[in-house]
């Protein structure tokens, strides 16, 4: 093992310094790697204190997250040499400071906070984030954390998991002094000065109990983290720090860390945590296929999506030309644009100079002037397969022969849009989300003939634009709005049955999604589904059920948030309530087309809606179009309000275990017809009692 901890004296202070790059992770090694400079210092008589620092670009970043993974697939692993080091830190006889630059997160904070002092550089962050990943500190973080910084501190840094800045860490006690210059000596400089000084132990200063900050926290944590079980587990910890002595409270810790780290929840998490590094990885696809340099983008159109897209590049500081069809439309996009900069402004996200600047790279424009120096141009004009041809086919004419062209299109077929140039190579599809400046998901389409090189560019574009990029393949719907197709056409099903819209969304709700479907639908707009499902027509089987009522409502003007009226009626301010017709329309439709009432519970609710997804997830990934399970579970909580916590749907499934989504799928096939036949993916490996997650490891393996 290279060498993960060094140690030397300068002068009278022992260094300790940690060197696991990339984020000085405390894997393993490198705890007993810190115990043996420890006890190398204190055999030294002449070092009379030790501090100790990370190598590189950050003080030791936290605990390495594989080594949870490892104890969630059965191995055995712990924290026992983390808690060692704690112990021995804190029982040093000789003042051990921690020097803090870049972050101290998690265990690295813990680790902080057994030595007797902490400095930190101003740029330097602390925070305990655990709950993130589902589980709560269980390095004495939560027994530490309230001696130094107060039991109101505390418990919002663990049950919200967010990070501190070094002032506010430093004004909090949590940080003894601020180095303004160099870190290390200044570490150095204060470890001598240490020795005059009586170290106040963390472990004996006790908070005392305050029952409102606990009651806070939890109403606090239920908001911002709704549905989360670790952060209320995490508050519970810290609470225990206000009445117990140190050894008793750690006990109450670590019982409910083992409890949270076994949870679903956390294996959820962690899923997802390495799943956004997976898919950015493409098989076939290294790191010798070069990029393309991206300095300039060409957008056209600027409504919904194109002025949304603008703003996404400009704010990660690339010029953008933006082209709309006339002098009227380029003047409401741009306003829209100025409106939207104004209110980020108003709510602090963006400094007025910052949006004034954002501002001036968006150059609006009516013609293909400047088209030429454009490295990229994103399409983002009306759904419009004509339309997309001929824009497509000037594009080519007006831009460089190795220019990106991207189209925004989130259901048209990319390689009949490619076959409209002279250079389908070059065309992929970036299918952005609404709001697009809001969104974090880019679905990459790759077409049939798109170059590797283009896919490349595309993902590496994807982290500059701070998205995450997931490549899919080319099929209608692409992988998100493939699958959201059965996921709405369930919930309109279930209202056709005689169930509540507002019953239907609240269930989805509870589950974890960010909103309803039904409601998705009415902001979406009723007529755009409708206008769709028109186009598509000629591809429906006979035989099937298809929802019908979303398209009743359109016919009676009901398009949903835009004229007030849908599944809910919306005043003024776009507040829902329940509409009777909704109901009286499902029943009459209900009866013409001899459709049973089926008064359904929300767990029903729930599965005959997530059980779709993860059907149509199934056949996604079967046929390709999905490179991993994974990369449906980050679209899915990226682009469409799922859950991280439950890992997205195709986690949520292995979770559930696969045998018993399978049965309720095959039950829901023979009470509610062929659209639930069940795909063939998920039953082999329901049968042969594996995972997607299994399937995704077998096929990198064979790759
Ligand atoms: P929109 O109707 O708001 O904007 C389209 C704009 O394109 C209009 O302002 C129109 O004037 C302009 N336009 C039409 N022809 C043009 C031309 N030749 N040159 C320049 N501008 C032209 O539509 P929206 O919602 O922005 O959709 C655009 C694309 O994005 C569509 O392909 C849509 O499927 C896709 N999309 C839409 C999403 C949404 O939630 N609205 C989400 C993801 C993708």
């Amino acid at each position: 093992m290279a060498n993960l901890v060094s140690y030397y004296k300068e002068g009278n202070v022992a260094v300790i310094a940690v060197d696991n790059p990339p984020v000085n992770a405390l894997s393993p090694g490198v705890p007993e790697g810190i115990m043996e400079g420890l006890r190398w210092a204190l055999m030294h008589d002449d070092v009379e204190a030790v501090v100790l620092a990370g190598r590189g670009r950050t003080f030791i970043a936290g605990a390495d997250i594989r080594e949870f993974e490892k104890i969630h697939a059965g191995h055995h692993g712990g924290l026992d040499p983390i808690l060692r080091l704690l112990a021995d830190l804190e029982d040093s006889d000789k003042p051990v400071v921690a020097a803090i630059h870049g972050t101290a997160f998690g265990g690295g904070l813990e680790v902080a906070m057994a030595c007797h002092y902490r400095v930190a550089v101003p740029t330097a962050q602390v925070g305990q984030p655990e709950v993130k990943l589902g589980i709560i500190p269980g390095g004495q973080g939560t027994q530490r954390l309230p001696r130094l910084a107060g039991l109101g501190k505390a418990l919002e840094m663990c049950s919200l998991g967010e990070p501190v800045r070094a002032a506010e860490a430093k004004a909090a006690g949590i940080i003894d002094e601020l180095i303004e210059g160099e870190l290390l000596p200044g570490a150095i400089a204060f470890a001598r000065h240490a020795t005059a000084r009586t170290p106040p132990r963390a472990s004996q200063k006790i908070a005392a109990p305050d029952p409102d900050a606990v009651a806070a926290a939890h109403e606090a944590a239920s908001k911002r983290l709704r549905g989360q079980t670790a952060p209320h587990a995490a508050i519970e910890a810290v609470e225990a720090a206000s009445r117990l002595p140190f050894r008793e409270g750690c006990q109450v810790e670590t019982r409910l860390f083992d409890q949270c780290l076994a949870s679903d929840q956390s294996k959820a998490l962690i899923h997802v945590f390495f799943g956004e590094r997976t898919v950015s990885k493409v098989p076939g696809i290294g790191k010798d296929v070069e990029t393309l340099p991206i300095r300039r983008v060409a957008i056209v159109g600027a409504g919904t999506m194109g002025g949304g897209i603008a703003m996404v590049y400009a704010n990660a500081g690339i010029p953008v030309l933006l082209k709309e069809a006339n002098e009227a439309a380029l003047d409401r996009g741009m306003a829209t644009i100025t409106r939207n900069y104004a209110n980020s402004v108003k709510r602090g996200r963006f400094t007025e100079e910052f949006a004034g600047q954002r501002l001036k790279l968006i150059t609006p424009h009516v013609n293909y002037g400047g088209f030429e120096d454009a490295d990229i141009i994103v399409e983002a004009v009306f759904e419009d397969m004509e339309l997309k041809k001929r824009t497509f086919a000037e594009l080519d004419k007006v831009t460089r022969p190795d220019a990106i062209l991207a189209s925004n299109t989130s259901t048209l077929d990319i390689d009949e849009i490619a076959a409209a140039t002279s250079r389908p190579h070059m065309v992929i599809g970036h299918h952005f989300f609404s709001p697009a400046n809001v969104m974090r998901l880019l679905e990459i389409v790759r077409g049939k003939a798109t170059g590797a090189q283009v896919i490349a560019t595309s993902m590496e574009l994807a982290r500059r634009l701070k998205k995450v990029g997931v490549l899919v393949g080319n099929c209608r719907g692409f992988v998100g709005n493939r699958m959201f197709a059965p996921y709405c056409r369930e919930s309109v099903f279930l209202v056709e049955e005689g169930n509540a819209p507002e019953h239907v969304d609240g269930a989805l709700y509870a589950f974890g999604m960010a909103m309803g479907p039904l409601a998705v639908q009415d902001l979406a707009g009723l007529d755009v589904g409708c206008r769709i499902r028109k186009e598509f027509k000629h591809l429906e089987q006979p035989g099937l059920r298809y929802a019908e009522l979303d398209s009743l409502l359109c016919a009676a003007g009901h398009y949903g948030q835009k004229t007030g009226r849908g599944f809910y009626i919306y005043d003024a301010a776009r507040k829902p309530s329940p509409n009777p017709e909704v109901l009286a329309l499902a029943g009459e439709y209900a009866a013409k087309a001899g459709l049973a009432r089926h008064p359904a519970t929300s767990e029903e609710i729930v599965e005959r809606c997530v059980y779709a997804l993860i059907n149509e997830g199934a056949r996604v990934l079967e046929e390709g179009f999905a490179l991993r399970s994974v990369d449906i579970d980050i679209i899915y909580i990226n682009g469409y309000g799922f859950p991280a916590w439950r890992g997205g749907p195709m986690k949520y499934a292995d979770l559930a275990g696969l045998a018993n989504v399978y049965a309720r799928v095959r039950q829901f096939h023979d009470r509610f017809g062929e659209h639930w036949k069940p795909a063939p993916l998920l039953e082999h490996l329901a049968r042969h009692n594996s995972t997607f997650t299994a399937y995704d490891k077998s096929r990198a393996a064979a790759a």
